[in-house]
């Protein structure tokens, strides 16, 4: 009776993960997503705490209310100061625990794992430990290399790809000759989670810098598909539809980005692209580029028919969207036609730019997707590229040569008049120098894009 009570339970709090997932399609209902999210885990976990020892006897709640004591207030702390430009990593490291966990259920089960445990429980115990250890020690590099800590240089070797390879066939041959033998003596174990461990650390290694948002979302599948396989191992149902869930999403979201980058996965996982290289490409370095006063810009903007906005990762790292959005209030309320042009990859993760002008309360019918974005920007007044830079560069269209050949972008230069705020002549994220900067009909506002913006709000005040 108490174990149908408690599948329910599981149930409905798997349907309240599945809303969440649901509510966090749209910048709208993202907040009541992740509630509803949080609340399934929360059924998850308070189910869990029952459903194992039905019947058994059991001492364990004092350790398991330290770990949910301190794992809450880790948590908390983490989520309540982390930048939004750091996000990424914060997800990497939580990813990372996730993939620790699958693992260590996975030893501590083929370490109890007998004579009477059969092939197929074996195998997939063998699949938890393999795919969470590659999770973990990969999702701690990202977090390492997000977070400067780490470089791409310290950590790939030459031919990396064929000693990954040599590590993958080794690892997986490894531990399907283990599952074969069916006893598994403690050293071979240890031996085999070190080699999944090396292999996630290697397998991650020469991974280049802009692609590092899409190996952690594949991290994240792992960690589901991990998550997944030990809900089989113990016949819980949260886990296995948890773990599914992650699993599907972070697996759309890796080709998601793939698509709206016009790479494949396996040219992210070898491609080395955006690895941090010097600028390259595209324009000449003796080029100059036109500049262009506050006030003068200010006059530009009041007096235009049509504002297109395109935020990048620079606006983030400036903090700059509320600033923005005052911008846009005044113009708006001039008569001027402003809309937010945003591109899928602008910033460093998915749906960045949204969560950021979502943040500053931007209305969510102003952003224009990047179909939408291209036709209104053609033939627009003024487009303002806020910390926008391979978004918007021509070379992904014009330069076979380019890193960013394929990759659809915004086509800012063919609106009338380009305006350009960063704070230098550095180049983006893939380490390319855009061509747009150095236009006839673009002009640079340099400087840090929230203090350009205020400076921009001041001048448009005295209009
Ligand atoms: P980027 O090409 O990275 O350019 C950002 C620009 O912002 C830089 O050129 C920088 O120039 C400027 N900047 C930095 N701080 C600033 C500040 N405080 N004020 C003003 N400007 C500032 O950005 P993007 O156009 O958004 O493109 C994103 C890149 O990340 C793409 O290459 C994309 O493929 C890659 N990527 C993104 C994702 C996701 S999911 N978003 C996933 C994978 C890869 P200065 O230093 O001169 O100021």
């Amino acid at each position: 009776m108490l174990a149908s009570v408690l599948n329910v339970t599981y149930l409905v709090g798997a349907v309240a993960l599945v809303l969440g997932l649901r509510g966090m399609s749209s910048p709208d209902t993202a907040r009541r997503g992740n509630l509803w999210a949080a609340a399934g885990i929360g059924i998850a976990i308070a189910t869990s705490l029952i459903y194992p020892f039905e019947g058994a006897e059991h001492n364990n709640y004092g350790w398991i209310a330290g770990a949910l004591i301190l794992g809450s207030i880790f948590g908390w702390l983490a989520a309540m100061r982390v930048k939004m430009t750091a996000m990424p990593q914060m997800v990497s490291i939580f990813n990372g625990l996730g993939g620790a966990c699958a693992v260590l259920l996975a030893v501590i089960e083929l370490q109890q794992a007998g004579a009477a445990t059969g092939a197929a429980q074996l195998s997939v115990l063998m699949l938890t430990l393999l795919i969470g250890g590659v999770a973990f020690s990969g999702s701690i590099l990202a977090y390492l290399k997000l977070d400067g800590k780490v470089w791409d240089s310290q950590v790939t070797l030459p031919y990396h790809g064929a000693v990954n390879l040599v590590l993958l066939l080794a690892t997986v041959g490894f531990g399907v000759y283990l599952t074969t033998t069916g006893n598994i003596p403690t050293g071979l174990l240890i031996g085999l989670l070190v080699l999944t461990l090396v292999y996630g650390f290697s397998f991650v290694a020469p991974i280049g810098g802009a692609d590092m948002p899409v190996v952690i979302s594949l991290l994240n599948s792992f960690t589901g598909l991990s998550a997944a396989t030990a809900g089989i191992v113990y016949g819980n149902q949260i886990m296995l539809v948890g773990g599914i869930l992650v699993g599907a999403s972070g697996t759309i979201l890796t080709i998601l980005m793939c698509r709206a980058m016009n790479r494949s996965l396996l040219n992210v996982i070898i491609g080395n692209f955006g690895g941090g290289g010097a600028a390259s490409g595209g324009a000449d370095g003796d080029q100059v580029v036109k500049t262009v006063n506050p006030s003068d810009l200010a006059i530009q903007l009041f007096y235009a028919k049509s504002v297109v906005i395109i935020p990048g990762y620079g606006l983030a790292v400036a903090q700059a969207q509320k600033t923005c959005k005052e911008l846009d209030d005044l113009l708006s309320a001039n008569g001027v036609d402003v809309v937010y042009a945003i591109h899928p990859v602008a910033g460093r993760m998915p749906g960045h730019m949204n969560v950021l002008l979502a943040e500053a309360d931007v209305p969510y019918p102003k952003l224009l997707d990047l179909d939408a974005a291209n036709d209104t920007l053609a033939g627009a007044d003024v487009v303002l590229i806020i910390g926008a830079n391979d978004v918007v560069n021509p070379d992904a269209e014009n330069d076979p040569a380019s890193p960013l050949y394929g990759m659809p972008v915004l086509k800012a230069w063919t609106a009338k008049q380009t305006v350009v705020l960063k704070r230098s002549m550095s180049p983006g994220y893939a380490g390319v120098q855009n061509p747009l900067f150095f236009l006839e009909n673009n002009k640079m506002l340099f400087g840090d894009a929230k203090a350009s913006l205020q400076e921009l709000v001041g001048e448009v005040k005295n209009l």
